[in-house]
């Protein structure tokens, strides 16, 4: 009986943490397309008043598929680790956002959640 109880809180403790995996491209010389199609394409504006985040959705022209099956679900961005922008998606909806940010740090991190692959990360 407490080897099945056991069991069972394994798999949950799998599931949730392959879940909450966040993806990124190591080497973009060497990328898949599977890669290239999830990773957040991100465009900086400078802006008078801040910066302008541009996102679709797959670079050097490989787009992630939007249907019923397979879709974006959300983008969100970090500056420097903290929320400060995000947009929802459904599956007839194109995975595109614009986010003006007032830059606080070095670094904005762009996520995206694929509903069958999970989170994807591109940093600028
Ligand atoms: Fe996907």
């Amino acid at each position: 009986m407490s080897d099945t109880v056991e069991f069972d809180n394994a798999v949950t403790e799998i599931n949730e943490g392959t879940a909450q995996e966040v993806h990124s491209i190591a080497d973009f010389d060497t990328a898949t397309d599977f890669e290239l199609k999830h990773t957040p394409n991100v465009e900086v504006i400078e802006g008078a008043d801040g910066q302008i985040i541009k996102v679709s959705i797959g670079l050097k022209g490989i787009s992630h598929p939007q249907t019923e099956e397979h879709y974006i679900e959300w983008i969100r961005v970090f500056d420097g680790g903290e929320p400060v922008g995000s947009a929802e998606f459904g599956p007839a909806d194109e995975p595109v956002a614009s986010f003006e940010v007032q830059r606080s740090s070095s670094q904005i991190a762009v996520q995206a959640l694929c509903n069958l692959h999970g989170i994807w990360e591109a940093r600028v």
